[in-house]
């Protein structure tokens, strides 16, 4: 069974660095961080980078959708003035950029496929294909709220632990598990529970919970047996859970 810290920082340490830039990753890594999450998506031309939202508009200076967006436009834009001026010129990094650099930093990582619309398979076709090329660290955690991206996951990297991802975890999440071999689900903690968390270990899986920035409720969480927890303060957290 895959082994998976406890804290994993959330897109980097993005309380303290703008989010999914190299950055927020290497501050990740000072505060002591032992894995990374990211949010991997295509540009318009097919180059698996490293962001979240759909939009340009609210983690860059630029605007429209990321999926629509060259890579050459994208590598202008500045990722890390909106968040302030000591990151003016923080660029959204490639996900090779971003390994070499977890490479550097001794960081293990938890890839999430984010893919746009339409482009589940071809997101983590590319994505898989990439960091294979490009990772020879411990093993990763490949996860997605895409069932086509987790099923496509396990046909191009079988050997890479899958994880899927709920917001309130699905009824038919055993049957979606077991089709598509994952080692853990993840969920917002918001609507986990004791039970849940029993059943999903009953299943030899693990249960990540998203995204947790109160000592209290990490408490609670790992309370339940919950076994690895994303968030966006790994400084404080990894403090009172080291
Ligand atoms: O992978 C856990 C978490 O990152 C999922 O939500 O929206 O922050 O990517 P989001
Ligand atoms: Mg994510």
């Amino acid at each position: 069974m895959i082994q998976i810290p406890r804290i994993i920082a959330h897109r980097g340490s993005p309380k303290a660095a703008p989010e999914n830039t190299l950055a927020s990753f290497r501050q990740a890594a000072r505060d002591g961080a032992a894995w990374v999450e990211f949010d991997v998506v295509l540009t318009a031309d097919g180059r698996p980078v490293i962001f979240h939202d759909d939009a340009l508009d609210r983690t860059t200076d630029g605007a429209g959708l990321i999926a629509d967006t060259p890579f050459d436009v994208l590598r202008n834009l500045d990722a890390g003035a909106w968040f302030s001026r000591a990151f003016a010129g923080e660029l959204i990094p490639t996900l090779e950029e971003a390994l070499e650099l977890f490479a550097e930093l001794g960081l293990g990582f938890n890839m999430e496929i984010k893919p746009a619309a339409g482009r589940e398979q071809e997101t983590a076709e590319v994505a898989l294909a990439t960091a294979r090329a490009s990772w020879n660290g411990p093993v990763p955690l490949i996860s997605s709220f895409s069932r086509i991206a987790v099923a496509t996951a396990k046909e191009v990297q079988p050997g890479w632990p899958r994880g899927i991802l709920f917001d309130h975890i699905a009824e038919d999440w055993r049957e979606a598990a077991d089709k598509l071999e994952v080692v853990s689900i993840g969920a917002n903690h918001r609507h986990l529970s004791r039970e849940i968390v029993a059943a999903v270990h009953a299943s030899a899986r693990k249960v990540t919970a998203y995204t947790v920035n109160d000592a209290a409720r990490a408490s609670l969480l790992f309370s339940w047996g919950v076994d690895a927890l994303f968030s966006d303060i790994p400084g404080t957290l990894l403090k009172t859970f080291p």
